[in-house]
């Protein structure tokens, strides 16, 4: 495999720093005076027992349930920026990687990601998500498709539903092309690219524009077999993968980002440019029988933040690419209790779509 470049930097919870001297939460301490320090910007040092900063995260929510309302859209933003504002300056205290307050979980990401502190802060809701990241990564996912579990980096995203796994698997079943190579756009935690080497691909070239996805696959890979077969490079689109392929496959974000919101995760909202970029550069390395696979959904569709498909479109009006076969598959109705709240979920469906050269 290729050495990936030295500035390939790991995505992380930024380290807290003050120059205030921080209160430290007792038993004693009144909540909801501890709640007024935090709304004048006055953060707080959980240092006794980890489940104190529960506690004080619990206090915020009454708090702003009794201040904010929090019925509107608007509203619920605002809520949420509020609780993000005081949660994040409830801090804890990391040493020698790990947490200081009695009865805290161990976390490995602490040593993984700051190997060279040795004693910080980070705020709260970060270790809550560094928490429940380093659970999924060490337990490791079970994926229908594939025999081995996957292991999800820090900041990486990875598939907690499994229909669009399945019906690519159930194509993959069905291919009859060569499998000499393949390019796998965005790899995330590598599922794709996985199915794409059981079904007997010798290659896959895979990108992504998250350094986490590409630092993941590479510890995960390490020097076995699987790291000659699946090469990474951090880029966009195809990065540094010229080279006409047999296959391309890409699992895009499916909803489009829409200006007013602060939707900036790449691995679910898209922007303006990317589709066509996207086809625009497929269609320099696809061979010419190549297929073109796109993994999408109708979500955009029916939760109305979008009124076209961008691959619909594509078809129709890009001149490239012609439709060779389009396979969907309904998605289990979600459990009763998110179900009430979500009509729309009962329609959703994911779609296969197999391109190729016009
Ligand atoms: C929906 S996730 C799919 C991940 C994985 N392929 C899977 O199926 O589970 C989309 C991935 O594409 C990556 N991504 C988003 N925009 C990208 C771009 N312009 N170039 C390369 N990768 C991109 C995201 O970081 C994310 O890992």
């Amino acid at each position: 495999m290729d050495t990936l470049p030295m500035e390939l930097q790991v995505n992380k919870p930024t380290l807290f720093k003050t120059d205030k001297t921080i209160e430290k939460f007792n038993r004693n301490s009144d909540l909801a005076q501890l709640v007024e320090e935090l709304e004048v910007g006055n953060p707080i040092l959980i240092s006794t027992y980890f489940s104190d900063g529960l506690l004080l995260l619990e206090e915020i929510q009454h708090h702003l349930k009794s201040k904010l309302p929090n019925k509107t859209f608007q509203e619920q933003r605002k809520f949420r920026s509020e609780y993000r504002r005081l949660s994040n300056l409830v801090v804890i205290q990391v040493v020698n990687h790990k947490l200081v307050p009695k009865k805290s979980p161990t976390i490995g990401w602490l040593e993984k990601l700051y190997p060279e502190n040795n004693d910080f802060l980070l705020p709260f809701p970060q270790i809550q998500g560094l928490n429940s990241a380093w659970q999924w990564f060490l337990n490791g996912i079970s994926i229908p498709v594939l025999r081995n579990k996957l292991h999800p980096y820090y900041g990486t995203y990875f598939p907690t539903r499994f229909e669009h796994l399945i019906l690519f698997d159930n194509w993959l079943k069905r291919y009859e092309g060569p499998k000499k190579t393949s390019i796998d756009v965005g790899v995330g935690s590598g599922v794709l690219s996985l199915q794409l080497v059981k079904h007997g691909f010798q290659k896959v070239f895979a990108t992504d524009t998250n350094p986490n996805a590409i630092i993941g696959m590479k510890e995960f890979m390490g020097d076995t077999k699987l790291s000659r077969k699946i090469e990474l490079d951090f880029g966009h689109l195809f990065g540094k993968w010229e080279k006409p392929s047999e296959l391309i496959v890409f699992n895009p974000p499916w909803l489009p980002a829409s200006h007013e919101l602060d939707r900036k995760d790449e691995a679910i909202y898209y922007g303006d440019k990317l589709f066509p970029e996207f086809f625009e550069e497929a269609k320099k390395r696809l061979l010419p029988d190549g297929k073109l696979v796109i993994i999408f959904s109708n979500l955009a569709q029916i939760t109305q933040s979008a009124d076209n498909n961008p691959i619909a479109d594509e078809i129709a009006n890009g001149g490239r690419f012609k439709l060779d076969k389009y396979l969907t598959k309904k998605v289990a109705a979600a459990s009763d209790k998110t179900k009430r709240d979500q009509h729309w979920r009962d329609k959703e469906e994911v779609e296969l779509w197999v391109l190729c050269h016009a």
